[in-house]
């Protein structure tokens, strides 16, 4: 099916001007909720655009299409809200108003606004332009809803490291989200962020330790899963069997420090909602090329087999495997184009001339997908500095291999090549996708 596609040049150039559009499809969204005095929820909700029916307002369509804002249907902000307050039991209410054919969330978890204290939608930590109905979300996307939001000096962002050793302090850093600028005097696990936003942290407890940031005239952070191990001298084999069975251990380092990764990403698959998102996509224009043609012209040339199945309610694929890497019963195969999660499937998905398209197994439990940069050319038994970052977040990568050597917090590392020709490295974690290759040219 897919080699019947064929484009021209013609044809592709075309593609580059045209925008993919949204596609109502079960999209994973990043939600939370944060409420007067806690977090109702907080995870990842599988939504699409549909109707939603509140006990003030009544029955209405919430697929974006509301107030004509968008031209087709999709997962929106409110449509995230209304499927996580039915898989978790809590309640939320809003009014319906007519002339913005939108709700206006009133009430989240038994928070109700007041005549001063209104809730708030922010979409990736900035005020949504427009309501809850009408503001689309893309995967992976970060929807806010935050009682009291217009008369908060910040949003809190908790980042810190994933692991950390028990008893010993870590750095964790408090910015707000929507001007990235640190963040004092808030309050994580007892300490106080300091001017720069820092604030040192202690575990006593090996495990997950999951922490937020909270400030008084501020909307509290998202979590931070923090693991937390022993060091050598204590008992590593209980430990091991302490932790949750996503995670995975790394073999210790040259010290002491076993890194214990848990996938901050992992999927919170909601019961009645856990079918595999459909990434592959219909040969629907059949003069663009698509991820998912590229993919079957390129395992068609490396000889590798592959199956999919047919979803005829979204009339596209699946792929289920690619060269014997079968999915699971929560290992998946992902596509992401330019490291970006494509927001449709492979065949809707169209691609330009130079985009990267990556496949990856287990995509939605990974930490990081890496990318690897380095010089063309190298001197023999000449250090060279490589660099390791996420190609999401352009944000470093420490902890990565790359030919028996470790990338820093920087995501540096030193390679020297004791082989003249060319050389092909790439950068490895656990819990990360595997890096692209970089081949570097070692002259003798
Ligand atoms: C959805 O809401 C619209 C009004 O926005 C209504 O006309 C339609 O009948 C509703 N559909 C369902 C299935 O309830
Ligand atoms: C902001 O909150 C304070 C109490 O925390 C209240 O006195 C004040 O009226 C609020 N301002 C606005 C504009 O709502």
């Amino acid at each position: 099916m897919f080699l019947q596609c064929f484009a021209s040049i013609t044809f592709l150039l075309a593609a580059v001007a045209r925008a993919a559009p949204t596609v109502n499809i079960l999209t994973p969204v990043n939600l939370r909720t944060e409420g007067r005095e806690k977090t109702h929820f907080e995870g990842l909700i599988f939504t699409k655009g549909h109707n939603v029916t509140t006990p003030s307002g009544g029955n209405h369509h919430c697929d974006g299409t509301n107030n004509k804002e968008n031209r087709l249907p999709g997962p929106t902000c409110t449509s995230a809200l209304a499927d996580a307050a039915r898989n978790r039991h809590f309640a939320f209410d809003g009014t319906f108003d007519p002339e913005f054919d939108d709700f206006f969330i009133t009430s989240i978890g038994g928070d109700t606004e007041t005549s001063t204290e209104f809730w708030g939608l922010l979409l990736n930590f900035q005020f949504t332009p427009v309501g809850g109905c009408q503001q689309e979300v893309k995967a992976f996307q970060h929807v806010l809803w935050a009682f009291n939001a217009f008369n908060v000096t910040h949003f809190l962002e908790l980042t810190g490291p994933a692991t950390a050793r028990v008893n010993r302090p870590v750095i964790l850093t408090v910015t707000d989200g929507s001007t990235g600028s640190p963040v004092a005097g808030a309050e994580v696990n007892g300490k106080t962020s300091n001017s720069e936003g820092k604030v040192a942290v202690t575990f006593g407890k090996v495990g997950v330790n999951s922490v937020k940031a909270e400030k008084s005239d501020s909307i509290r952070s998202n979590a931070l899963d923090v693991s937390v191990c022993v060091s050598k001298d204590g008992t590593r084999r209980s430990m091991k069997e302490s932790y949750v069975p996503k995670a995975t251990i790394s073999p210790p380092a040259q010290e002491e420090i076993i890194t214990v990764m848990v996938p901050t990403t992992m999927p919170t698959l909601i019961p009645d909602q856990h079918a595999p998102v459909p990434w592959m996509t219909r040969p629907n224009n059949p003069g663009f090329r698509s991820t998912g043609e590229a993919l079957s012209r390129s395992l068609w040339t490396e000889r590798l087999s592959t199956s999919r199945t047919f979803d005829t309610t979204f009339d596209d694929f699946f792929i289920t495997s690619i060269g014997g890497d079968s999915e699971t019963a929560t290992e998946f195969w992902g596509i992401l184009v330019n490291f970006q999660f494509t927001p449709v499937g492979g065949c809707q998905e169209e691609v330009k001339v130079v985009d990267e398209i990556l496949w990856a197994f287990d995509a939605f439990s990974a930490v990081n997908f890496l990318k690897l940069n380095g010089p063309p050319t190298a001197r023999r038994n000449q250090p060279v500095v490589l660099t390791v970052t996420d190609g999401q977040t352009g944000r470093p990568v420490a902890g990565a291999e790359v030919d028996g050597h470790t990338s820093g917090a920087d995501g540096k590392i030193i390679v020297t090549f004791a082989k003249a020709g060319v050389n092909g490295v790439k950068a490895s974690k656990q819990s990360a996708i595997r890096s692209n290759k970089v081949d570097i040219l070692v002259l003798p």
